[in-house]
């Protein structure tokens, strides 16, 4: 591609860059190859010098000299999400749960101390609670909505501030302008769990986090047929999460790479219709009383405020906080459902529900759910909503 063309696709607006790039003008083909290697062949062993020597100096340059480093289908793939983050660089990992580890791994050490927003997905609950304890690091969980806990929970030992929004089931927004001040007052590093809104919606290394995390798993392929992360990272701590990254050998295959790219290519399309879809939805469920909706949609509550101050729109993700002393009722109401799927994951084409049980929320100190409250958890997919609403409807018929 020539110098002239790079440039114009790089300063058109990202919907149209993500139509365009990553075409492989070389073989004359809309989408670029998948590049399958471990070993990379070089023409003799000066010019293997001179690409270790070229990554040395540019390490985000795509220049490999094995294959675990990558081939240029991880980093196309890298390219554009460092574009849609508009961070330093972007990692990507075999999970989004991989990106999590990355993100804590790179920064922390044995004796240091990490500060967690207290409704975060569980498996990151138990990965800072129980598995880092064991490596003497320790954590404090803060309520989203008192930020006075998370201030009071700073040590001279914190690393690092670990948020996660909205919360995970609970749908909580935090002022995320006020927990960065609060970070680069006291030196403290800062990641976010940003899978929900995705940087099409929310660009959380532009708002002044070191680190973002997506899992791409979820609205980044979009399809349910591939795993991936990825972790965005500021220049400030490039350097400790290439090293870590090159430790772990934490680095996706370029047939997933390739997939995610692909998923990419219609990120905005989608997620435009799961918010629409999610809206009417919303506006559905808000009417029932037995029902308190957890999703932006209520523009006199606090977490519609935060929403509005910091997101450009909202994804698909719902959580519905039953008031009901019937659990069975809330079981058959789910058990109803005939086009929601019943499953874990979220972000692809499709409709899903869950009951969500005690292990979900269980261990969380703040925000617990009250005696005869029940969540269930939608993610509203990509039919036609009259349908779902259709659907829900029908369902809702059995709760009591
Ligand atoms: C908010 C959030 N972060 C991280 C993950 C982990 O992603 P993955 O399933 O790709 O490992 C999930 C998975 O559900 C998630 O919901």
């Amino acid at each position: 591609m020539s110098p002239s063309v790079i440039k114009f696709f790089m300063s058109s607006s990202f919907k149209t860059f993500l139509k365009h790039t990553a075409k492989d003008f070389h073989n004359q083909s809309v989408n670029p190859p998948v590049v399958r290697a471990s070993t990379i062949i070089f023409k003799s062993m000066q010019h293997i010098r001179k690409t270790q020597a070229k990554a040395q100096k540019n390490p985000i340059g795509g220049h490999y000299d094995y294959g675990r480093q990558g081939t240029s289908t991880t980093y196309i793939l890298q390219k554009i999400l460092t574009k849609l983050e508009e961070s330093y660089h972007v990692f990507t990992t075999p999970t989004g749960f991989g990106a999590v580890f990355l993100a804590i791994f790179s920064v922390t050490r044995p004796g240091d101390e990490i500060i967690v927003a207290d409704p975060v997905y569980s498996p990151t609950r138990l990965l800072t609670e129980n598995f880092l304890k064991e490596f003497n690091i320790k954590t404090t969980f803060y309520n989203p909505h008192d930020l006075k806990t998370l201030e009071k929970a700073i040590t001279k030992k914190t690393k690092l501030i670990f948020v996660e929004n909205p919360g995970s089931n609970s749908f909580d927004f935090q002022d995320l302008g006020k927990i960065i001040s609060i970070a680069k007052k006291n030196k403290i590093l800062t990641v976010m769990d940003n899978t929900w809104g995705t940087p099409y919606y929310l660009k959380p290394i532009k708002l002044g986090f070191d680190m973002s995390i997506v899992s791409a798993t979820k609205y980044y392929s979009g399809h349910s047929d591939v795993m991936g992360g990825s972790l965005a990272v500021s220049k400030k701590v490039f350097n400790q999460v290439k090293n870590a990254e090159r430790i772990t050998g934490l680095r996706l295959g370029p047939d997933d790479a390739y997939l995610i790219t692909r998923g990419l290519r219609t990120l905005d399309v989608r997620l435009d219709r799961h918010r629409e879809n999610a809206k009417k939805v919303a506006e559905f469920l808000s009417k029932n009383k037995k029902i308190k909706l957890l999703y932006p949609y209520k523009k006199d509550s606090y977490n519609f405020r935060m929403w509005k101050k910091y997101y450009s729109g909202a994804s698909g993700l719902m959580g519905l906080k039953i008031k009901s002393k019937n659990i069975n009722s809330v079981r058959k109401f789910v058990n109803s459902l005939k086009l929601f799927g019943y499953g874990y994951s979220w972000g692809g084409f499709e409709s899903l529900a869950l009951h969500q049980e005690f292990r979900e929320t269980g261990a969380r100190k703040y925000l617990k759910l009250a005696k005869d409250e029940h969540l269930v958890r939608f993610h509203i997919g990509l039919e036609d909503p009259k349908d779902l609403i259709a659907d829900i409807k029908q369902a809702l018929r059995h709760l009591k």
